[in-house]
């Protein structure tokens, strides 16, 4: 720990004594063998070789391991009434398509068709128009399209989208469905020695920005989804789990340009002014 004591920005050398600090406990706890480092190095390794453009299994390692997530709750602890954040996930890659409101993000055209509307607003009440919605989701199938790059369009499941004058905003998608993180890399390697399931529930990920407020990264999670107790990355708060209400009338339906049954989910996002937190 001495030996970062000239190092000149205090936070760096804040963190490089307490990272040291619990490292060298860990490994006075448990004592590995030569082999079981050498076993940790080789897995650190094949995390990296596991990353490239459009897949971060340390952004995954991080997740499966709560950290994310600790990181996340500590950085948004005050969140005021303001709507709660949850973890960024590996899929946020390509830059999403701009698109109008009403819009769909789905360009598969399988799923039970959902409609997924509300407002956002400032935490106090005011609504924010011009806010803008970046909005994710993996296809009814449980993949998002950078991991089916010859089944699905690029951009498939993803919308940049502004709110209209009164902060609503409004888009057409298929039901989300719960899914297996990807277990095809070290991660899942962990995940199946210690015999835990892969899943996370059924989820939309938004990033929410408007001037002069915090930007927000969330996800709406389905109301009754498998897995809602039990996310592989520890990523459900009860505050975003949402309602996909069925809803079988041919008038509301239409009202949205649809024709059959449908879900809808009502979520309305409130952001913290930047003087705030
Ligand atoms: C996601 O929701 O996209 C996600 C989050 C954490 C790990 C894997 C996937
Ligand atoms: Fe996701």
């Amino acid at each position: 720990m001495e030996s970062f004591a000239n190092t000149p920005d205090p936070r760096l050398r804040e963190l490089l004594t307490h990272l040291v600090r619990h490292l060298h406990a860990f490994v006075r706890d448990t004592e590995p063998t030569i082999g079981e480092w050498q076993r940790a190095i080789e897995f650190l390794t094949a995390t990296g070789h596991q990353c490239d453009d459009e897949r971060q299994e340390f952004i995954l390692l991080s997740d499966v391991l709560g950290i994310s997530m600790l990181v996340e709750t500590i950085n948004h602890r005050k969140t005021a009434g303001a709507t709660e954040s949850t973890v960024l996930g590996p899929f946020h890659v390509v830059t999403s398509p701009r698109r109008d409101l009403g819009d769909t993000i789905d360009l598969v055209g399988s799923g039970t068709p959902c409609v997924v509307e509300g407002r956002v607003l400032s935490a106090g009440g005011t609504p924010l128009p011009g806010a803008v919605l970046d909005v994710w989701q993996a296809s009814d199938q449980g993949f998002y399209d950078v991991q089916q790059p010859d089944v699905q369009p690029r951009g498939n499941g993803r919308g940049l989208f502004t709110a209209g004058e009164d902060g609503a905003f409004w888009f057409r998608t298929v039901v989300p469905c719960h899914y297996p993180i990807p277990t095809d890399g070290p991660v899942g390697t962990l995940l199946g020695a210690t015999k835990r399931h892969g899943y996370r529930p059924a989820h939309i990920h938004f990033i929410v920005t408007a001037p002069g407020h915090h930007e927000l990264t969330t996800h709406i999670f389905v109301a009754g989804s498998p897995y809602i107790e039990s996310d592989t990355v520890f990523a459900v708060k009860k505050s975003l789990i949402t309602e996909f209400t069925p809803v079988d009338d041919p008038e509301q339906a239409a009202r949205y340009g649809l024709t059959g049954p449908f879900c809808r989910a009502t979520f309305d996002i409130v952001l913290l002014p930047a003087a705030e937190g």
